[in-house]
């Protein structure tokens, strides 16, 4: 693993990129058979049921599906902050899923995460000042003078006024505080972020401006982002790859436009077919705009395709048998109810987990 002390604390906009002569074919994050359980009502349950992710240096990977699939759950793992997982979370060649202490703290670095409510992420009683320092302290960052240079380096580059921080999160508007948890996740210069619905908590006129915000920030630094949306358009708009998780299992992933041109698992369809005018096969995205990835009614298109396709999306506490989507299939067979279907290349990377995927000759 390449030490954080390498990267050394460069200009916010310098670009770390991958160590030099790294394998670009060895991915960056690799996550293999991924399973996350919680308890409900003291039985357990697996809300994340055996995936399997990558996401190779600079690339960025849109999570989509519906609410309650388990998008939260998978990014909360590959951060380390859940307890009950099993099988391979693996970073630039390290397995990190049982590393505890000391072994965590270069992990820690290299991987930043935004959430989704930005004023509930960030402690209420710190100034902006001493949260985004929090990450350069604990990492034991050079002295208070060049912490607190390497501070307005990235206020500046987050765009905040210096003003600001001195501010404390609840003077400040959602927008301004998404800023700050994007300046805090970029202290120590990672080379991955996990962004989970960074801007759905955010009024539709400052989403658009902090998604450019992410987006000048990821070609200046050549970071990677797992990027969990439930709003298509913007992950047709900022994703190379995009993957589709339905109650806790994967379903289709592929690069953006083979997956938005042609989805061959059929509950990749449903979701795309929720978009009306939008991000369905053939559509021309509208980046970051308000109507391009919601409903009629203003509701995000994930969560519409829930209410187009019959049928509730079942409880992870008792999902179905064989493939966990035939409930609501309209192309289900008795095979799908029997054996779980596995991930299979239908084109050069594009896979789907489907019996009967629907492939275009
Ligand atoms: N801390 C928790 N304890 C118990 N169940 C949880 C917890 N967090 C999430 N869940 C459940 O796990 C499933 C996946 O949740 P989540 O990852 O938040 O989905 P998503 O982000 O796709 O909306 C849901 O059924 C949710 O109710
Ligand atoms: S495996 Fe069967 S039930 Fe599942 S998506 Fe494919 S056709 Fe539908
Ligand atoms: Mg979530």
């Amino acid at each position: 693993m390449k030490t954080d002390d390498k990267r050394g604390t460069p200009l916010p906009g310098a670009a770390p990129g991958a160590a030099p002569g790294a394998d670009p074919d060895t991915p960056l994050l690799s996550v293999r058979g991924l399973r996350v359980r919680y308890r409900n009502a003291g039985r357990p349950f697996e809300a994340v049921a055996g995936l399997d992710l990558t996401v190779h240096a600079g690339e960025t990977l849109g999570l989509v599906g519906e609410s309650g699939c388990g998008k939260s759950t998978v990014a909360r793992a590959v951060a380390r902050i859940e307890d009950d997982v099993s099988g391979a979370i693996v970073f630039d060649g390290q397995d990190v899923t049982r590393a505890r202490g000391r072994a965590l703290k270069p992990y820690r670095r290299r991987v930043g995460m935004v959430f989704q409510d930005p004023i509930a992420s960030l402690n209420p009683r710190r100034t902006v000042r001493d949260i985004i320092a929090t990450p350069l302290t604990l990492a034991g960052k050079g002295d208070p003078a060049e912490v607190r240079a390497r501070v307005g380096e990235l206020a500046e580059l987050v765009g905040l006024h210096p003003s600001m921080l001195e501010r404390r999160p609840h003077e400040m508007s959602g927008g301004q505080c998404q800023r700050v948890s994007i300046a805090r996740a970029l202290a120590c210069l990672p080379e991955l972020l996990l962004c989970d619905e960074v801007v759905s908590a955010l009024d539709v006129s400052i989403q658009a401006q902090v998604l450019n915000l992410l987006m000048d920030i990821r070609e200046r630094q050549r970071l990677a982002m797992l990027f969990i949306s439930h709003d298509l358009a913007v992950v047709r708009q900022l994703s190379d790859r995009v993957a589709v998780m339905y109650l806790g299992m994967l379903c289709e992933d592929a690069p953006v436009d083979e997956l938005f041109g042609r989805p061959a698992h059929p509950y990749t369809r449903a979701l795309l077919a929720s978009v009306p005018g939008g991000a369905g096969p053939g559509a021309e995205p509208e980046p970051g705009s308000a109507g391009a990835g919601s409903g009629p009614a203003g509701v995000a298109s994930a969560d519409v395709a829930h209410r187009l396709l019959s049928g509730d999306l079942p409880s992870p506490l008792d999902p179905p048998s064989g493939c966990r989507f035939r409930t609501r299939c309209p192309l289900a067979q008795a095979r799908c109810a029997a054996e779980v279907p596995q991930p299979v290349e239908v084109r050069p990377g594009h896979r789907v987990a489907c019996h009967f995927p629907l492939v275009a000759a």
